[in-house]
């Protein structure tokens, strides 16, 4: 089953509209070989800076996405951002439950649930996070932990739908800490997580979700993390803040 491989950059609270513009002329210089047509690239800015950058990357092999999503159409919710305006933003794909929001925001597995719906019914792109604490690892919860996670988060989801979502494993001890999961570990991991994904939606569904690694990601361990086989690319923090990191990464992650 080949799954094409996609690379994200989540550039987390980063990057005002003008610097964002900035980052994506910057990718669009170097990313200019039809060669990268095998890979989804896509970029995650802040809301403020999404209209700069779809105008910026408009053409081009780089896609949009965001970095999260209110479940209600519209209404009194002050400060939250609905899958419309995403989509009239020009917006493709849409973070959901990144670790960072469940930490400090109070996301749940429930809230994941109810932006996932918003974002599928929408027809936008959802990149699904979902990982386990340091901890959890240690005590031998990680299983546990990441099943509760996807049987709470996926909840209700057609198997059709489910197919094109993009999970994104991310241990929350590797994030912004410079510690990866060795190949071996995260494609342990990503097997289990496909071994889940078959038991809720089957084993043909399971097959096509794409699974992306995220937590320390660059251009040193992409080429060996996405060897792995149930490894279908990167959700990348801090190296894709720069154009030379996150191209690196992302020549590293095609084999180049
Ligand atoms: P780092 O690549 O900075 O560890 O961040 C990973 C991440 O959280 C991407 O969503």
């Amino acid at each position: 089953m080949s799954r094409k491989v996609i690379i994200a950059g989540n550039w987390k609270m980063n990057k005002t509209a003008a610097e964002g513009r900035e980052l994506v002329e910057a990718l669009k210089a170097e990313l200019t070989c039809s060669c990268y047509d095998q890979l989804d690239i896509v970029v995650c800015p802040p809301f403020t800076t999404i209209g700069a950058v779809v105008e910026a990357a408009r053409g081009s092999r780089i896609k949009v996405g965001a970095q999260n999503i209110h479940w209600a159409a519209n209404g009194a919710f002050t400060g939250e951002i609905s899958a419309d305006m995403l989509k009239t933003a020009g917006v493709e794909y849409v973070i959901i439950g990144h670790s960072e929001r469940r930490q400090y925001f109070g996301e749940t597995d429930a809230t994941v649930n109810s932006r996932l719906k918003a974002a599928i019914a929408a027809g936008l792109k959802p990149i699904v996070c979902i990982g386990e604490l340091l901890e959890e690892r240690e005590g031998g919860l990680t299983e546990k932990v990441l099943t509760t996670q996807i049987r709470g988060g996926f909840d209700g989801i057609s198997g059709e739908k489910m197919a094109e979502v993009v999970v994104a494993y991310e241990p929350v001890w590797a994030i912004g800490t410079g510690k990866t999961a060795t190949p071996d570990i995260a494609q342990e991991t990503h097997a289990h997580i496909r071994k889940e994904l078959a038991a809720m939606f089957g084993e043909e569904v399971a097959a096509k979700v794409r699974i992306q690694y995220g937590g320390s990601m660059k251009a040193d361990n992409a080429r060996e993390l996405v060897a792995q086989p149930d490894i279908d690319g990167g959700l990348i923090g801090g190296a894709a803040l720069k154009a030379d990191s996150f191209v690196a990464l992302i020549n590293e992650a095609m084999g180049k």
